[in-house]
């Protein structure tokens, strides 16, 4: 059993452990971690943690990101659940609730870098054909969006630059600009 909550600044520790375990330590050097330098997604940090104990036994975070400077979207991820305690649901129930809270919180549509065969279920697809790029060196296939509300990925028509790229670098008139793509 485990509950779904919002990371403290106490699990810091435990949420960096549990991403070594599942990524590498040398993780940072990823074409999509260059991504995750800034802050995280309002609302966005969530834990699955242990009834008694508290504990965060996985964990999952987006990041807020931008289409071409432009179009603001979410990036998924990491995830990544404690190896004893994987195969108990824990990483699909997050994912779930992450989703459907970042559709609560406004987004539109989310991004994630992961196996297809996990992300499918959800709706996600290759980016590819949307002609959304992740800057750098990924396996085919493995760049996936999907839309948050109906329609998010068609009110990118007429944006000819669709990089992804930090959020920083968005456009203070973003919302002109895109409508009038
Ligand atoms: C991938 C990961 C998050 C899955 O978490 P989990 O809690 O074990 O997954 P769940 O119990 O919720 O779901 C299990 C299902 O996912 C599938 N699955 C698990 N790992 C998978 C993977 N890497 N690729 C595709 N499917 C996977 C299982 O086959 C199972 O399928 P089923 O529901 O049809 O039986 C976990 O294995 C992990 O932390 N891995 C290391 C980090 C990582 O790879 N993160 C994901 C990046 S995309």
């Amino acid at each position: 059993m485990f509950q779904i909550r919002l990371q403290t600044p106490a699990d810091a520790i435990a949420v960096e452990t549990l991403n070594d375990l599942g990524f590498g330590s040398n993780r940072h050097g990823r074409t999509v971690w260059r991504f995750r330098q800034g802050p995280v997604a309002d609302g966005l940090a969530l834990v699955a943690a242990g009834l008694e104990a508290d504990t965060p036994l996985a964990t999952l975070r987006f990041w807020p990101v931008t289409i071409g400077g432009i179009a603001p979207a979410l990036l998924l991820g990491p995830l990544a659940v404690c190896p004893t305690r994987r195969g108990q649901g824990m990483g699909r129930a997050l994912v779930g609730h992450g989703l459907s809270k970042a559709r609560d919180l406004g987004w539109t549509l989310c991004l994630v870098s992961g196996d297809p065969r996990y992300y499918q279920p959800y709706g996600f697809s290759s980016a590819d054909p949307h002609g959304i790029t992740l800057p750098g060196p990924i396996e085919a296939g493995r760049f996936q969006v999907v839309e948050l509300t109906p329609g998010a990925l068609a009110a990118l028509d007429g944006l000819a630059d669709r990089t992804l790229q930090p959020w920083r670098w968005v456009r203070a008139d973003s919302t002109s600009a895109l409508s009038a793509a």
